[in-house]
């Protein structure tokens, strides 16, 4: 458990405008910690960039060298601060002190995009966090382009998934999982994300999440779906509660206690 990246995810992040909360930064941190003490090496992408909140999460835990390729149209208007989304994004990141790598910003509607397009600038890629589009032809294009783009050891998670209010996204990561039946399984469920690897890399994952103690806090629930067996972290409404009446009184910093 390392205090100084916790302290990062449960205050210091929560200043970028966005839509990572700690529960699944913390499975980024466990998947993240255990590629890396495997020595799995490789890229980082994200489709769906916003404000950077996860961008900065990954940067922050693999640092300056790490290469994370951004991909985001950033044409969201801003029409009372007077700056782009883009620049909003630097911004951020210049606040926390963390750098945005431009050769690795992609300015564009991501189903546009050939592999090539981020292998070329990053090698092959060891975590794919998919959250742009959140429609069925988004879903399908983005799922294929991360597939294509992956190691052999990397790791694809999917935002929004089982959110009646983005019924498609589910629709789209079950079509993928089928087409690819026996190639890729998930190993882990959370309330908002879906995440999934090469069948081969399964126990190793589910091990990592199993063994996390930044995880510990959850209940583990084996469930099956569309032939593996996922880990779901259940996080109980009373920590939820506990959790938002601890940042209601202003104390994020200490907030972080409550899922120990
Ligand atoms: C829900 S936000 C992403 C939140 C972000 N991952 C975070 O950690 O806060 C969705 C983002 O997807 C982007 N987006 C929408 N359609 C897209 C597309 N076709 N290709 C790439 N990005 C897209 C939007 O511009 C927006 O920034």
């Amino acid at each position: 458990m390392d205090s100084s990246i916790r302290k990062f995810i449960f205050h210091d992040l929560q200043a970028i405008e966005g839509y990572i909360d700690p529960p699944d930064a913390l499975v980024f941190l466990a998947v993240l910690l255990s590629q890396e003490s495997a020595s799995l090496q490789g890229s980082l992408a994200e489709i769906g960039v916003y404000y950077g909140r996860s961008y900065f999460l990954l940067r922050k835990i693999c640092g300056d060298a790490a290469k994370i390729v951004a991909i985001d149209p950033f044409d969201i208007v801003n029409p009372d601060r007077g700056t782009t989304q883009y620049e909003r994004f630097v911004a951020g990141g210049r606040r926390l002190g963390l750098s945005v790598d431009a050769e690795c910003v992609i300015k564009s509607d991501s189903t546009l995009l050939q592999p090539e397009n981020i292998t070329e600038r990053a090698g092959a890629v060891r975590f794919f966090s998919i959250d742009g589009g959140h429609m069925l032809h988004h879903v399908a294009s983005d799922s294929r382009l991360a597939a294509a783009s992956l190691a052999e050891h990397g790791i694809i998670v999917f935002d929004d998934t089982f959110n009646p209010a983005w019924p498609e996204v589910t629709a789209g990561v079950t079509d993928f999982l089928r087409e690819e039946a026996g190639r890729f399984s998930v190993f882990c469920l959370t309330k908002y994300k879906t995440y999934v690897c090469r069948q081969p890399f399964h126990e190793f994952y589910a091990r990592a999440i199993r063994t996390s103690t930044d995880l510990k806090a959850f209940e583990h629930i084996e469930t099956a779906f569309l032939g593996s067996t996922a880990i779901r972290l259940h996080n109980p409404i009373r920590r939820r509660i506990a959790h938002e009446v601890m940042v209601g009184l202003g104390l994020r910093a200490l907030s972080e206690r409550v899922y120990r």
